[in-house]
């Protein structure tokens, strides 16, 4: 894997569409990786990043609420598990620009991941981190924002995905 040719994928590229494989060895490509990907995600001001939106088919995403560096978190094979209520809120998905939809997400998951040194962790989340996990591990299971929109929304964006599909990046 050539780090330096990783750019931000646009839907809707096949890597997008596919279930990511788990990573299977964390060594210096990944600790790469993940610099990369925090690179292109605070670049965009984006909250979150998956692997595959970097244009790697593997298990893996980083999190950071407050958009800066010091504060990236790094989740590794995660399992995403939600209970709860759904709750509606308008999403955006830097692999799917110009568009900004309405979503329903649990309002409550957990997340259970490995970190970076290769230690297992937990966490239960609410509010806009519970949705944050959700969104990044749609991406992981090959779904974007355009797999959960309604036929209202798709019409409504016809023109940006025609576009997106013509291939013309922002
Ligand atoms: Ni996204």
């Amino acid at each position: 894997m050539d780090i330096e040719k990783c750019r931000i994928t646009y839907y809707p590229a096949q890597v997008l569409a596919e279930r990511a494989q788990p990573v299977e060895k964390i060594d210096d490509s990944i600790r790469q990786l993940v610099e990369k990907m925090t690179d292109i995600m605070l670049e965009n001001k984006g909250v979150g990043l998956a692997a595959p939106q970097a244009g790697v088919p593997l298990r893996l995403f980083i999190i950071s609420i407050e958009q800066t560096k010091e504060n990236v978190k790094v989740y590794i094979n995660p399992t995403v598990t939600t209970t709860g209520e759904l709750d509606s809120a308008e999403e955006g998905c830097l692999s799917v620009p110009g568009v900004a939809t309405k979503v329903r997400r649990y309002k409550k998951c957990k997340v259970t991941a490995t970190d970076l040194d290769g230690g297992e962790f937990s966490e239960e989340a609410e509010g806009l981190y519970a949705r944050v996990l959700q969104h990044e591990y749609d991406h992981i299971e090959g779904l974007t924002i355009v797999s959960r929109m309604g036929q209202t929304a798709r019409i409504i964006h016809r023109r940006q995905l025609k576009a997106l599909q013509n291939g013309n990046d922002p």
